[in-house]
């Protein structure tokens, strides 16, 4: 037998009505923001996302499904949207057209993490990109609009929120942080090594020994420049007039390199280690970077698979109308029926005739709402026979009458 690759899943039974559930109203939800529908191909050069998550990061240093393919590209299953998208944003010329582009996407991404609760090598992502607004308050409508999503679905987070500077105010940092950081004894091997390559990332270290002994290390959010310190500032009156609670953790770095100014995690306290269900920022140099003219940016991404975890849905809920038949006869009309219906309502047809009580049986097990049974009667008298699962009403409706019967 072949099973699924370590890490990787399928999504059916209710985790796929959940995962339908949440893409269709998440879609809805951007869409009221005014964001527009993007797919970009999963496979991309190795070389953005090297030049964009960044050569620091765990992710490109030790998670990409990275191979040659036939034609000798080196080339790469993406980890994130984010690249993808900022690719696709300079290759459409839109950073030479005037206006706000403003993108939302779903799709599968891929690391080759360690597989544990709520981590997957193949896991899916809801984001958002928006380009070309550098105030402050598309970062407060982006996070309204992520808070917009969990409120949807009834899910309790809470909201971590950071600045990590620019290029005014970061490099006086982190020289001052990689002063400190020489100065530790006992730092373990991942920090060592991030001290060269991304100071920053330091911060975050899960070691608990590590975490100790960078209790006084110096932060950011102390020493961001006038304008830093005036987005951030403004961007907390902003969630704070709309009741947006939040957390401010000035040691949260995030793990791709792109960022700049905000950064943001929404974590849950009831999903296990994996608490990060979505997370995002802004990240004003990345289309320069990827040769593209200078547009500020920002988004963000859900884990679907996280997400899906929070989501409750009636799973008892019975719909749509199930027709089966008690006469070899009466299959024509089954099918006439069923197309009526349909252009209304979900209708399912029992293609084998079958006694009354299988029919029903069946029914119910395809959790439909009703059930119609066409027999000799019904045949004869253009009337059908039809039952309410939920209340076990019996009714009896005139074919002609199909479409205006509120099912
Ligand atoms: P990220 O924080 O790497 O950001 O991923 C976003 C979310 O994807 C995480 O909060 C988590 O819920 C989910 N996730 C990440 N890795 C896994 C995994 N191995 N298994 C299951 N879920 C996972 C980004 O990817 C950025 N592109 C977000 C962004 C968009 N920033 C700006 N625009």
């Amino acid at each position: 037998m072949i099973n699924a690759l370590r890490g990787m899943k399928d999504i059916l039974f209710l985790e796929s009505k959940k995962y339908l559930f949440f893409l269709e109203n998440c879609s809805r939800v951007a869409k009221n923001y005014g964001f527009e529908f993007i797919s970009t191909p999963i496979l991309e050069e190795t070389a953005l996302f090297k030049r964009s998550v960044g050569e620091s990061s765990d992710i490109v240093g030790k998670e990409m499904y990275q191979f040659i393919d036939k034609g000798e590209n080196n080339v790469c299953l993406r980890p994130e949207g984010t690249a993808g998208i900022v690719r696709s944003f300079i290759q459409n010329k839109m950073d030479k057209t005037l206006g706000v582009k403003r993108f939302f996407y779903y799709g599968p991404m891929f690391r080759y993490e360690k597989p544990q609760k709520g981590r997957f090598r193949q896991f899916h992502q809801f984001g958002v990109e928006s380009f070309g607004v550098s105030d402050v308050k598309e970062d407060a409508m982006v996070i309204l609009m992520l808070n917009d999503i969990l409120n949807f679905f009834d899910i309790k987070t809470i909201l971590k929120l950071n600045s990590l500077g620019c290029p005014t105010c970061m490099p006086h940092y982190r020289t001052k942080l990689v002063k400190f950081l020489d100065s530790l004894d006992g730092l373990c091997e991942d920090c060592k090594r991030r001290k060269d390559l991304n100071p920053i990332r330091v911060l975050d270290c899960k070691n608990e020994r590590c975490q100790n002994l960078l209790s006084k290390a110096p932060l950011l959010l102390n020493e961001l420049c006038g304008e830093c310190k005036d987005d951030f500032d403004n961007l907390k009156s902003i969630l704070d007039k709309f009741d947006i609670n939040y957390e401010i953790d000035a040691k949260l770095v995030r793990g791709l390199d792109y960022y700049s100014k905000t950064a943001f995690e929404f974590v849950s306290d009831d999903i296990g280690a994996q608490n990060s269900v979505a997370g995002g920022g802004r990240y004003d140099r990345l289309v320069e970077f990827l040769d593209g003219k200078p547009t500020p940016a920002i988004g963000f991404a859900i884990g679907v698979e996280r997400i899906l975890e929070l989501i409750n849905i009636d799973e008892d809920r019975r719909e749509g109308i199930y027709i089966g038949t008690l006469e070899r006869d009466g299959q024509d009309l089954a099918f006439r029926i069923a197309a009526t219906l349909r252009k209304q309502n979900k209708a399912i047809v029992e293609f084998e005739v079958k006694g009354l009580k299988n029919i029903l049986k069946n029914a119910d097990r395809a959790n439909a709402k009703y059930c119609i049974c066409i027999g000799e009667d019904e045949l004869k008298n253009g009337t059908l026979w039809v039952k309410n699962l939920d209340t076990k009403e019996n009714l009896n409706i005139d074919i002609k009458s199909l479409g205006e019967f509120q099912w």
